[in-house]
């Protein structure tokens, strides 16, 4: 058996004040939106104790979906470096970036570049600092971890993603030749694949053709960060049957904000290819205190999952299924409280990235 702690979105702060010249930018909103948002609600207090539960579970890899940081500040990078070697060594760590590591044009570069011992698959040669290329492959046991990039330097008050063709066919040939070998295949992006996951300004571009390599190619599991949320929805593999995509809340979410607390996944995976046995265990905040409790258990299989995402909005309703729902306080899973959900996430007013 295999097991892989899944978590997403820290945030890393205490974020360093930024110069007058880096707020001349889409940072300076940014700014506005840490200072009002993010240094209240995301905390380090959370993500250690978080840390400290994915330490005490000793899985055998961990996977990190992006936003390790706020404003791609130079002065941010390298403690998100230190970060991810204490969470583990680049060998155990699988990463990927998510759009605030790439907050303005030339951030993702530098970023990648000093993470890069993290994001680079296992053949890259990590001795000329050169920027990982996505998507990496890393085999661990019965197990490929694929890791794709949906980071790339937007606008203002936007906080897309974008998964260009190049990437697409590159995924798509390499689930192909991995499920060849009879590995699991976990898919990692920062962005969900799936547009009604999102808002408007913070959909993945080139979703479709995430969902069309995967379609083609086959894949047993995509994890996503980027929306902040416990979610648990699907896209089609080659047969139509469903793959599962789950989203995991901040890893520094503090209790008694607008989004679930800190948690992770842990995946437990087992089995052989046409008999996979994947168990996903939620572990996180629950309550006013920072302890770290189990939250639910499941089995992931296509009798709880709900129905492929059909890439059309009018089937938008059934696709959405909350976990772990009811002990976080949050709605029960699947009680059709998907589509109020959806319907309100479509109604909100884009707010300050
Ligand atoms: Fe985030
Ligand atoms: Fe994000």
């Amino acid at each position: 058996m295999f097991t892989l702690a899944h978590l997403s979105d820290p945030h890393l702060g205490p974020l360093p004040d930024p110069r007058l010249l880096e707020l001349a930018s889409k940072r300076v909103i940014g700014y506005v939106n840490w200072r009002r948002n993010r240094a209240v609600h995301l905390t380090n207090g959370a993500l250690e104790a978080l840390v400290a539960d994915v330490k005490a579970t000793a899985p055998d890899h961990i996977a990190v979906t992006g936003d390790l940081v706020n404003l791609g500040l130079q002065r941010e990078i390298g403690p998100a470096a230190e970060w991810l070697a204490a969470l583990g060594s680049a060998a155990d760590v699988s990463a990927v970036p998510g759009n605030h590591d790439a907050y303005v044009p030339g951030s993702l570069d530098r970023a990648t570049r000093r993470w890069a011992a993290h994001m680079a698959g296992d053949d890259a040669d990590l001795h000329h600092h050169a920027a990982p290329v996505f998507p990496f492959v890393r085999r661990r046991g019965n197990v490929a971890i694929v890791g794709a990039s949906s980071a790339k330097a937007t606008g203002p008050f936007m906080a897309t993603g974008h998964f260009d063709a190049t990437q697409a066919l590159l995924l798509s040939e390499l689930l192909k030749a991995l499920g060849h070998e009879g590995l699991f295949r976990i898919v990692l992006i920062h962005h969900p694949p799936i547009r009604e996951a999102t808002n408007w300004h913070k959909r993945l571009v080139g979703g479709s053709r995430f969902r069309a390599a995967v379609a083609e190619a086959g894949a047993e599991l995509v994890l996503h960060g980027h929306t902040h949320e416990n979610t648990i929805l699907s896209i089609a593999g080659p047969d139509g049957e469903p793959v599962p995509v789950v989203g995991v809340p901040s890893a520094s979410q503090l209790p008694g904000g607008r989004r679930p607390p800190a948690r992770y996944n842990l995946f437990a995976i087992d089995g052989k290819p046409g008999a996979w046995d994947c168990r996903m265990t939620e572990r996180g905040i629950v309550g006013h205190n920072l302890d770290i409790r189990e939250i639910a258990t499941r089995r992931l299989d296509a009798a709880m999952l709900p129905p492929p995402n059909r890439g059309d909005e009018e089937h938008q309703g059934a696709q959405i299924g909350w976990s772990g729902a009811a002990s976080a306080g949050m709605s029960p899973l699947r009680r059709g409280s998907g589509t109020i959900s959806i319907a309100r996430r479509m109604a909100r007013k884009p707010k300050l990235r």
